[in-house]
């Protein structure tokens, strides 16, 4: 069976024809603003012919034939972050709340995560998890380059971690999955389809979504999501989660724009023939009863580089990081990043991480010229009288990265790696 006949034999026939049909169309790209960096107003003047997207303020949809924004200064600055419309919906329906300490169980690359990081505006906690190594480094360089404070990134199989008493307000399961939601964007992806591996994705996700709720705590919701239109991928796995434990499915809405799963009327699904973005199938449970209040440690005072700082220092090797607001996990957590990464010890002295210089506000940076951040970009040092020391610049008003000035010259500290 290909996925094609697969479909037609699990939605009714005027879901499945349109929804076939749409496979063969080009897959829609959105952009997930940052509003410390960037204002809705400011994006649509630099590209105009962007379209708001339908469920998620400050996002946008647009065509990377007209606009490649992956390749812009913004982008790598942390203005946005580009996802698919659909998965990006996803962190949409948590409300949040001050005081939220939330775990993303499967979170790379991390658009869940700094969707909610930045909903929760720094007055909440978000471990965000990944088991793949590499995808977890990717993660955690996302989550630098948007210059989050309050995530803690960690690369852990969470069926063997000791959370201590730790329980969280929300947490997302973002299953991996078949992925044939998403089979617009790959061929490979569409032709390697096939129900042995969903069956195979189906026996997982029934142990994540399993360990996932009994991390909740009571009154804590969960968000499960896929990108596979399979019963086996999405209904199957919350009918047994519904089985195993006293979870309640609560019920989501968005109007005309998603399909509602037969099965379980509370559940939904985005397909690309009603939606404008990729495949996503998403359900909502809750545990019961009423929840706690979170205790956050109480924070301290830092100064690096003569910006003041807030935050739980930790120090490991020769690196500095800071947790604001900052929670107390056990130590059998594999922590990639802990808060913002503020410097480097390089013997007798500290160098600046890139990532402060994309958590802290512009007010204070060195704001440079069209001219001027060409040259940086590139690695170039910039003349500038100003006293010695190491300083933000910006472009924009949005920070770019560190410069050491040095007798009347910028020293360019922007990454190698982002040079161009
Ligand atoms: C669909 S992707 C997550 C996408 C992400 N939530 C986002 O919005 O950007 C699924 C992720 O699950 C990870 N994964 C697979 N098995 C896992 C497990 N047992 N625990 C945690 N992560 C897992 C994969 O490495 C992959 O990065």
């Amino acid at each position: 069976m290909n996925i094609e006949e697969y479909i037609e034999s699990i939605f009714p026939v005027n879901i499945a024809t349109p929804l076939i049909e749409s496979l063969s169309k080009p897959a829609i790209h959105a952009a997930l603003l940052n509003p410390k960096k960037i204002s809705d107003d400011h994006f649509l003047e630099l590209f105009p012919l962007a379209q708001k997207h339908p469920l998620v303020p400050h996002a946008f949809i647009y065509n990377p034939a007209i606009y490649d924004l992956g390749k812009t200064i913004y982008h790598d600055a942390g203005a946005f972050y580009l996802q698919d419309p659909s998965a990006m919906s996803v962190a949409n329906f948590f409300q949040y709340e001050a005081n939220d300490v939330i775990l993303d169980f499967a979170a790379a690359p991390g658009g869940k995560t700094i969707q909610a990081a930045m909903r929760l505006n720094d007055k909440g906690t978000i471990i965000s998890n990944d088991i793949d190594g590499l995808r977890a480094l990717t993660l955690s360089k996302n989550v630098e380059r948007m210059g989050l404070g309050n995530v803690i990134v960690t690369n852990n199989d969470l069926q063997n971690v000791d959370f201590k008493n730790l329980l969280f307000d929300k947490i997302f399961l973002d299953a991996p999955c078949s992925g044939s939601g998403m089979l617009r964007k790959s061929q490979a992806m569409h032709d390697d389809w096939s129900l042995a591996k969903v069956l195979r994705f189906a026996d997982i996700q029934k142990k994540l979504i399993i360990r996932a709720f009994d991390l909740l705590k009571p009154g804590g919701k969960l968000l499960y999501s896929t990108c596979s239109f399979s019963y086996e991928e999405n209904e199957a796995i919350v009918e047994h989660l519904l089985k195993q434990r006293a979870a309640i499915i609560l019920p989501l809405t968005t109007e005309e724009y998603v399909h509602h799963s037969p099965k379980i009327k509370e559940a939904i699904y985005f397909l690309p023939s009603i939606f404008p973005g990729e495949g996503q199938f998403v359900a909502c449970l809750q545990k019961p009863n009423e929840s706690s209040v979170n205790h956050f440690i109480s924070p301290e005072c830092h100064s690096f580089f003569n910006y003041p700082l807030k935050g739980q220092l930790l120090k490991r090797n020769d690196e500095f990081y800071l947790l604001n607001p900052a929670i107390e996990i056990s130590k059998s957590f594999n922590i990639l990043r802990s808060g913002v990464k503020v410097a480097v010890a390089r013997g007798d002295h500290l160098l600046p991480d890139h990532h402060l210089a994309h958590y802290l506000d512009w007010e204070n940076s060195i704001e440079l010229t069209a001219d001027e951040m060409k040259k940086y970009r590139h690695g170039d040092t910039l003349p500038r009288q100003i006293a010695n020391g190491f300083y933000v610049v910006s472009y924009d008003h949005i920070n770019l990265g560190w410069v050491k000035a040095v007798d009347g010259i910028l020293k360019n500290h922007y990454p190698k790696g982002l040079r161009h």
